[in-house]
């Protein structure tokens, strides 16, 4: 038998001894999709507290209650480590670790690398190896495959290597890993087959693509997509507060239409580990080529004026108020990037609360994901939703599904709303984006 045809089988059987490289809110979803499909799944992260945490069977991410991976754990479908030298004994590796960027908003490759390189001291043949951390197209083929390929160790025919971007969107309930479509390019042909047959045993829809650079650039579209018109209607929403027009109002009646139309929303600027960051891998990458990815660079200028306009409007609202910003008292409702989640990664409420230190604001905040903040001018603990009836204003900068916005609205004195959250509300107290 050829390794591919050793390996089908594995996988069909579900034999395959399967890994998880970063463990993180991709990781951990995927471990516990494979595990559910019947595969042991060992799952490496260098990080000791979660490894421990997974081992005791306790969730550390929101959209994995611990009732769904502690029995996993206890029956030995699930285990983690530290030590790569567990790869020895693995037939498939997903890796699923972080791609942030530099300050420079270059790509950080360091995680990559550095995996690959302790998983290739251990590598050997017959193996199956997905890369799903988010990249810049070559990534695969230029900088990966020649950590693993050897004489004797022929892709395609001793190893298959794939790429497989991750869409997971933390918090949303009704599509998660296992029900989102799953794009899957490979090194060769073999590649792809043997990639697309592993991931139909665990997950709904498996989407063959032609080559590893065809998935990468596949995710770089869909976040540059999601970027640029976020940026776009950032910009209509700064043109219509200009003209003192009801922006919201306009894209709910855009979005009457049947064809041709999808509703973007306006808010404090961009969070997230994905689309405040990945558009940037495909500038870096595309510069090379000698062409200016120029919707990227004037998306990402727009979307990070978003909080400095924000900061300047509850300074307005104040001001109206004769309150001057130095010395008010600012609520922040909600810091986590985004609704319903627990990710405080790039949120923009950083940058606003930031701003409004800057100019002498005492800040206060509730966020029933988030108790506890750490600011560059001092930590701050979450505090209960009606500590907005002591604050001069209070900025709503994640609209929290738990929040209660009929209490907010009877007892905050001032409320800017950047989320449109106080949607069907009327009154004079509402500053709306
Ligand atoms: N979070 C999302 O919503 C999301 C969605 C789609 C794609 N992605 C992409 O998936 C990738 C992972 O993102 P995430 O949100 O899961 O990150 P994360 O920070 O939650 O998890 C990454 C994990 O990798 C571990 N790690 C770092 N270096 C390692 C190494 N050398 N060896 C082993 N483990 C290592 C970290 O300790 C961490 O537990 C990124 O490329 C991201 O852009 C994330």
């Amino acid at each position: 038998m050829t390794y591919s045809e050793q390996l089908r089988q594995k996988i069909e059987t579900r034999k395959a001894r399967t890994g998880v490289v970063g463990l993180g809110y991709v990781g951990l979803p995927l471990a516990v999709e494979l595990a559910h499909a019947g595969f042991s799944v060992t799952g490496i992260d260098i990080d000791q507290a979660k490894v421990d945490s997974l081992n005791r069977g306790e969730s550390y991410i929101q959209d994995i209650p611990t009732s769904v991976l502690k029995p996993l754990v206890k029956s030995g479908l699930i285990k983690a480590t530290t030590d790569f030298a567990a790869v020895a004994d693995l037939d498939t590796i997903n890796i699923c670790v972080p791609t942030p960027l530099r300050k420079t908003k270059d790509p950080d490759m360091s995680y990559i690398v550095s995996s690959c390189q302790s998983i290739a001291k251990h590598f050997h043949a017959g193996m199956l190896v997905i890369l799903e951390s988010t990249t810049y197209p070559g990534t695969t083929d230029e900088l990966m495959l020649p950590m693993f390929e050897r004489d004797d160790l022929k892709v395609g025919e001793h190893f298959f290597l794939c790429f497989s971007p991750e869409r997971v969107d933390p918090g949303n309930e009704k599509f998660q890993t296992k029900n989102i479509p799953k794009v899957v390019g490979g090194i060769t042909p073999e590649c792809t087959e043997v990639g697309a047959l592993f991931y139909r045993q665990s997950l709904d829809t498996v989407v063959p693509v032609g080559s590893t650079r065809v998935a990468e650039m596949v995710k770089l579209l869909e976040n540059t997509f999601r970027m640029i018109n976020i940026a776009m209607v950032n910009e209509i929403a700064l043109m219509c507060d200009r003209m003192e027009i009801n922006v919201w109002e306009v894209i709910d009646a855009a979005a009457t239409k049947p064809f041709g139309y999808m509703p973007f929303y306006p808010g404090p600027g961009l969070g997230g580990h994905c689309i405040p960051i990945d558009p940037f891998y495909l500038s870096w990458k595309t510069k090379q080529a000698g062409i200016e990815a120029r919707f990227i660079e004037l998306a990402g200028y727009i979307n990070g004026q978003m909080p400095l306009f924000v900061v300047d409007k509850v300074q307005n609202a104040l001001n109206d108020a004769a309150k001057p910003v130095k010395g008010s008292h600012i609520h922040v409702m909600g810091v986590a990037y985004k609704r319903d989640i627990d990710d405080m990664r790039e949120s923009p409420a950083l940058d606003v609360m930031m701003l409004l230190m800057k100019r002498g604001a005492k800040l206060t905040y509730s966020d029933p994901h988030v108790p506890h903040l750490r600011l560059e001018g001092g930590d701050l603990t979450a505090l209960p939703e009606d500590t907005a009836a002591a604050a001069d204003c209070t900025v709503i900068i994640t609209d929290h599904s738990t929040f209660d916005y009929r209490g907010l609205l009877e007892r905050a004195p001032l409320i800017v709303d950047t989320r449109n959250a106080l949607k069907g509300y009327s009154s004079a107290k509402i500053v709306r984006l």
